[in-house]
């Protein structure tokens, strides 16, 4: 096995359920996510809960709390406890409800042909972090459903510490101190946003520039930041140079060991981190209802 890099601790992810309080945590998977047992996160809850989660949350990337029942207000007073929450406050044809500009609607049904064609609907979302095509991504979101198909609409999370940890010695000299372009002008079903050109040169992709290594800004450790692979570009290469360098940081990064997916009930809700997690959706049958509502948390630019 490869020694890990700088971030020696997450080597030891605890594999094994342990109880940290009143609250016990179940490792998913040997890279990324646990549920969290023994909190209702529709209550107010005290401070060394909050601690607790939070530690969980650092040393898991992504949380799972089942069998929630939780109004608007009641997610967004929860989304708080790990930062402030925020409107995504964006031209785009994902629903916001009207009444809580701080919740988006991840759906696929009330809306028009439009809006249901050029939003993420059915379709299968590809690996990516949220709004990174923002110059000051999210730093966390926490998605709740309230309806699930019966198969399909998998969501899919990745450790990107580990990721970062174990690149091979010639593709960590390559990615440091660069930066990529983050596409921001298509959803991560590869739909053209509102007022975007189908730019196909990615030399002209528009979007901020961040860092190909993040550092993240809680745990000090160290993460490959990648946004979205289409029309991603590293400045100060040529484009075949650029191709080639990203196609193998995706490669590498999205390998199966890196990952969990996570087959949704009603009441479920994820939270997860963006500065240090991937994630991405398989699509699912058109026909059947699929309603999540998606907090965000405001973050820092990345460094
Ligand atoms: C999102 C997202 C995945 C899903 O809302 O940002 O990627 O499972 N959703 O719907
Ligand atoms: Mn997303």
């Amino acid at each position: 096995m490869q020694m890990a890099r700088d971030n020696a601790d997450i080597t030891a992810i605890p594999q094994e359920s342990y109880d940290l309080g009143q609250i016990t945590v179940v490792p998913q998977s040997s890279a990324i996510g646990a549920e969290i047992v023994g909190a209702d996160i529709s209550e107010p809850l005290p401070s060394d809960v909050v601690v607790a989660i939070k530690q969980a949350w650092h040393t898991h990337l992504v949380l799972l709390f089942r069998g929630q029942s939780l109004t608007p207000e009641q997610h967004i007073y929860f989304s708080s406890y790990f930062g402030t929450p925020q409107s995504p406050n964006r031209t785009s044809f994902t629903p916001m409800t009207e009444k809580y500009p701080e919740i988006v609607e991840v759906m696929n049904v009330g809306m028009e042909k439009e809006r249901l064609d050029r939003s993420l609907s059915n379709a299968e979302a590809f690996w990516h972090t949220d709004m990174s095509y923002k110059e000051i991504p999210p730093a966390a979101s926490a998605l709740y459903s309230r309806e699930i198909p019966p198969e399909g609409g998998n969501t899919c999370v990745c450790n990107m510490y580990m990721a970062y940890d174990d690149l091979p010695p010639d593709l960590l000299a390559m990615a440091e101190g660069r930066t990529a372009v983050h596409d921001a002008s298509r959803n991560s079903a590869g739909r053209l946003r509102p007022g975007f050109d189908d730019e196909k040169d990615p030399q002209k992709t528009p979007g901020p520039h961040h860092p190909l290594i993040r550092t993240h800004s809680e745990t000090g450790r160290k993460a490959l930041f990648l946004g979205r692979r289409p029309y991603s570009y590293v400045p100060g290469l040529p484009v075949d140079e650029s191709e080639a360098l990203l196609d193998r940081l995706w490669g590498h990064a999205a390998q199966e060991k890196y990952a969990w997916c996570h087959s949704w009930k009603v009441g479920d809700l994820l939270l997860w981190d963006n500065r240090c997690a991937m994630h991405r959706r398989d699509p699912f049958d058109a026909s059947q209802r699929r309603i999540l509502h998606r907090t965000q948390i405001a973050g820092g630019r990345p460094y």
